[in-house]
């Protein structure tokens, strides 16, 4: 017997990285899934996004595992959209009571328009997370089961890194706003037993970490190192690390808690 037999879970950004990693985590306990992701290039993140043959091979994996799956490609900052991926998701595999809002872009890098890079990260980081609760909230309130919501923050979200570029800012900025978010509906929630929190990843071994220039950044200012680097002597996680976070986070063995964030740190926020 799964830990998730019979729910339903919305998930983000689940093409590959962290997000593919929950649905096939959330999948092998039992969970269906609706999947969306953007799958295209948004111009100032500066590694390669993922592609539909990405979102296809979530599809095949979690298919592998005898779950359900509802994939489509959609933006989080399109919220018509969005609703439309939701809607159709539940009207095929039942109502949603797990929403993972865990798409995300790193923090510019490309050198470009400084607006522009705030804007992209702010966009897809913040208010695609609000959509996220928005296209979802509703139905759980509807459905009148409880539901446990989690939205990936990051240590970005509860410290200063100190890298004043606009994709940084607006990437801390974003993380801390998801935080916000995150309280916020925890106590609008609380009284449907809809439980909702974030977890806080340090570095994770995706495409994002691993093709971003956070080396590079920290060769150049070595002060900054400190603050980027963790305690226990890794320099990323595994995205099952997160995954196994979340699970634990949409199963009723966190059945009372609500409105916290769990770091995936290896001890980084505790070290500073
Ligand atoms: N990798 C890290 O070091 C790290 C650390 C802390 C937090 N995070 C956060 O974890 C989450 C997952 O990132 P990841 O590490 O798996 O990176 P990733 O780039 O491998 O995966 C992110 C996924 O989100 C999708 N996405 C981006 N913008 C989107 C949009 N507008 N609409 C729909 N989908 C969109 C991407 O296409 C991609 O498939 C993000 O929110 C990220 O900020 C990552």
């Amino acid at each position: 017997m799964g830990k998730l037999d019979g729910k339903v879970a919305f998930i983000t950004g689940a093409a590959r990285g962290q997000g593919r990693s929950h649905a096939l985590r959330l999948a092998e306990e039992g969970a269906d899934i609706i999947a969306v992701d953007i799958c295209a290039q948004i111009e100032s993140v500066q590694y390669p996004m993922s592609t539909s043959a990405d979102l296809d091979q979530t599809v095949s994996e979690v298919e592998k595992l005898g779950r359900r799956i509802v994939a489509s490609q959609s933006d989080v900052r399109d919220y018509p959209a969005l609703q439309k991926a939701f809607d159709e998701g539940t009207a095929a595999l039942g109502p949603a009571s797990i929403v993972v809002a865990n798409a995300g872009i790193g923090a510019g890098g490309k050198g470009m328009d400084p607006d522009q890079e705030w804007e992209d990260v702010v966009a897809v980081n913040m208010s695609g997370v609000w959509n996220t609760g928005r296209v979802a909230i509703p139905s759980l309130l509807k459905h009148d089961n409880g539901g446990s919501i989690i939205l990936t923050s990051s240590t970005g979200g509860l410290i200063g890194v100190g890298i004043p570029t606009a994709g940084f800012l607006g990437y801390t900025a974003a993380k801390h706003g998801v935080i916000g978010l995150m309280r916020s509906w925890a106590n609008y929630l609380a009284p449907h037993m809809i439980r909702v929190n974030s977890v806080a990843p340090t570095a994770v071994r995706t495409p994002m970490a691993a093709d971003g220039d956070l080396a590079a950044i920290m060769e150049r200012n070595p002060a900054l190192a400190n603050s980027l680097t963790n305690a226990m002597p890794v320099d990323l996680v595994e995205p099952l690390d997160v995954s196994n976070a979340v699970l634990w986070l949409a199963s009723d063995e966190s059945r009372y808690v609500t409105g916290t964030v769990v770091p995936v740190d290896a001890g980084m926020l505790n070290k500073r």
